[in-house]
């Protein structure tokens, strides 16, 4: 009786610990197989209501200035959380911005926001889009204040969420909605997770395996997007130039970046500059450390779910996952014999692949998308 007793506190005990994982709203529980738990700030503890909150507010086209456009139509679920196949995004008025739109999906893992870093977390990014004006064009956030604060649906949820009514909204219990809400963005449990991690020797095709090698060998490709001991989120946090975009302008690099430096921008400024101008998105990094070793520096994405988020880069010009190979293999020029740019990561060199092996890496990253974002007959294809 005793046993059972303490053996029942026990079990309460492990579901106690496990609630925040929970509340992370991780498929299942806890992290998916192959991922790390969610990390949350202690500001902004995950709440189901919270989180259902900033779900409505990242689908609410009324916090544009034309009405049209809501976060999620750049990062559009049944596109895993981007706006594949365009290669720069489209806000307001159809206007393009000058970058590829990141995945959300486990951005919640990322240490900073944006391509080249400028943001440091998910609260943080979440002002910034409503005022881009390529994106979606307020003059100010005063118009989303008077939505949620009028609005019932809006008024009641704050209430239950923040104990807050009426002007006491403001755009910090806005964006902790909205950065809940994309905490719970994360998915694992690829069939790459399910072999490595897994031990489910079938999960991969051979030349799968091949290409995992390659990935970590002589591709030299886990030196950035890192693979770690239980989980991986293939992105080592830091900024590199791969040679792309930059090799374009290379020869005007130092004086855009010296016209930059000048302009003395604060960082909402960088926002505005670098997604409305082609060139000064080029400078990367160095729009945000200032340093010249980070020109044409771009924050190294995840790889997960890569196989449906064509095109690829921080401007979307390369097409295909075999093009990107092709590139590193080339030494980070797109077609072979062009001239390498001077600020290059010291990462990346010519790597000798062959024409079978470029395939095995393809293949290798066609294993790397979660079950829920696999368009439904390319899971069964990956076991070709
Ligand atoms: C017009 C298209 C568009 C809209 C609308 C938009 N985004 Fe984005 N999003 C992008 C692009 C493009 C980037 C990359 C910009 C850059 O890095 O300079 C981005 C980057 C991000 C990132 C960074 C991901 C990473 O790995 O660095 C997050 C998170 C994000 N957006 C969330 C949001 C949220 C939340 C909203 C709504 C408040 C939103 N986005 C609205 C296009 C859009
Ligand atoms: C020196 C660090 C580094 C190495 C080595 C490296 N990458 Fe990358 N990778 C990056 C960075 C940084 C980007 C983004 C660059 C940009 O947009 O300008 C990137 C982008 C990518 C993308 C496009 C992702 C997207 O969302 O658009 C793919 C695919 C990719 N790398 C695969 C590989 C493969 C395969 C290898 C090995 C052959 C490799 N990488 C080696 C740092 C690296």
């Amino acid at each position: 009786m005793r046993i059972e007793r303490q053996a029942a506190l026990v079990v309460l005990g492990a579901l106690i610990a496990a609630l925040p994982a929970l509340a992370a709203g991780a498929a299942g529980g806890g992290p998916a197989l192959g991922l790390p738990p969610v990390p949350v700030p202690a500001h902004n503890p995950q709440t189901e209501a919270k989180v259902a909150l900033g779900k409505k507010l990242f689908h609410d086209k009324r916090f544009s200035s034309t009405g049209e456009v809501a976060c999620a139509n750049c990062h559009d679920a049944t596109k895993a959380f981007t706006d594949s196949p365009l290669a720069v995004s489209e806000g307001i008025r159809k206007l393009n911005g000058t970058r590829n739109a990141p995945t959300v999906i486990n951005a919640a893992y990322m240490k900073t926001q944006f391509w080249d870093g400028r943001s440091p977390d998910l609260e943080d990014q979440a002002l910034h889009p409503f005022l881009n004006p390529v994106e979606m064009g307020l003059k100010n956030h005063d118009p989303i204040l008077k939505i949620v604060r009028k609005d019932k649906d809006y008024a009641g949820a704050f209430q239950e969420v923040f104990g807050k009514r009426g002007d006491a909204i403001t755009m910090k219990e806005v964006t902790q909605a909205i950065a809940a809400f994309e905490r719970t963005i994360v998915s694992g449990n690829s069939p790459f997770d399910r072999w490595h991690f897994g031990g489910e020797a079938n999960a991969l095709t051979e030349s799968q395996k091949r290409g995992f090698d390659l990935f970590v060998n002589k591709g030299r490709c886990v030196s950035c997007h890192r693979v770690e001991q239980t989980q991986a989120v293939f992105t080592d946090g830091r900024f590199h130039n791969v040679g792309v975009g930059i090799n374009a302008i290379q020869d005007d690099a130092p004086g855009l970046a010296k016209e930059f430096l000048k302009a003395q921008a604060t960082l909402a400024e960088v926002d505005v500059r670098v997604l409305s101008d082609k060139r000064t998105s080029e400078l990367g990094r160095f729009a945000v450390s200032r340093g010249f070793d980070d020109l044409g520096s771009f924050k190294t994405p995840t790889l997960r779910n890569i196989a449906v988020t064509a095109p690829y880069m921080h401007d979307g010009s390369l097409k295909t996952l075999r093009e990107v190979i092709v590139h590193y293999n080339n030494g980070g020029v797109t077609k072979a014999g062009e001239r390498v740019n001077d600020f290059l990561s010291g990462g990346i060199r010519p790597l000798e692949l062959t024409d079978p092996e470029i395939d095995d890496l393809v293949a290798f990253m066609e294993a790397l998308t979660s079950p829920e974002f696999a368009p439904a007959p390319a899971a069964a294809a990956a076991g070709k």
